[in-house]
């Protein structure tokens, strides 16, 4: 990867680890909190894919509510737990690579920013919360375009506020669907695959796949 000026990075699974807050809560949820974590993120996913194609967007705050209701009950948990899984929601944990790597980054004098579904205060309550918002440039969240990834619009965001080439941007996602999105979109793509997963079939592969950030030292 040559002339990479920006470097992007999906939130939600890819910086900041989705299934923490569940995790964090294993103890009154039981055996049953991997698979409820799990549940709870497709659907929140398939909220944004449905409510943009049927032209009903609610931020990503409301839809991680709503499928929150939804995994509660399909999992019979106690809805006495919804505050406390919500609030966790809020200040999830980065994966343990992510400050040290994006401090390197920040050093080699890159534009860092997130590119995200989390609408702007999610997102900087994410980044304040972790100590991590000295490190970007800028929390781009597709509330700015009122539709969900992986809508080229979106992808757009970045473009229009650098004027730089889509070729000169290093997206970073460890959802599979993201990278095909930002990769169509024409941003060098690198799939972050963190747990040896299978990759999507829809006529599209990532220009690179890394297990964690820290190997993105080592491509740019
Ligand atoms: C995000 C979701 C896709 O942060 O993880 O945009």
């Amino acid at each position: 990867m040559k002339n990479i000026k920006a470097i992007i990075f999906d939130a939600y699974g890819t910086l900041f680890d989705v299934n923490s807050a569940a995790e964090k809560c294993k103890d009154k949820i039981g055996d049953k909190w991997e698979g409820f974590a799990n549940f709870w993120r497709v659907t929140q996913l398939e909220y944004t894919w449905l409510r943009s194609l049927m032209k009903r967007h609610k931020d990503f705050w409301q839809v991680t509510e709503d499928s929150l209701d939804k995994s509660m009950k399909a999992f019979n948990i106690n809805p006495s737990m919804k505050k406390e899984l919500l609030d966790l929601y809020k200040v999830l944990s980065p994966f343990e690579e992510v400050p040290e790597t994006l401090k390197i980054l920040k050093e080699k004098n890159f534009k860092l920013a997130i590119l995200s579904n989390g609408t702007p205060s999610l997102l900087n309550e994410l980044v304040m919360s972790n100590n991590l918002n000295d490190l970007f440039d800028d929390l781009f969240s597709i509330e700015e375009v009122g539709i969900y990834k992986p809508d080229s619009k979106v992808y757009d965001l970045v473009i229009r506020k650098y004027k730089i080439e889509k070729n000169e941007v290093a997206f970073l996602s460890a959802n599979t669907w993201d990278v095909s999105g930002g990769g169509n979109y024409g941003f060098n793509s690198i799939w972050v695959n963190r747990y040896n997963s299978v990759f999507d079939n829809l006529d599209y592969k990532p220009h690179y796949k890394i297990k964690d950030i820290s190997e993105l030292t080592k491509l740019i």
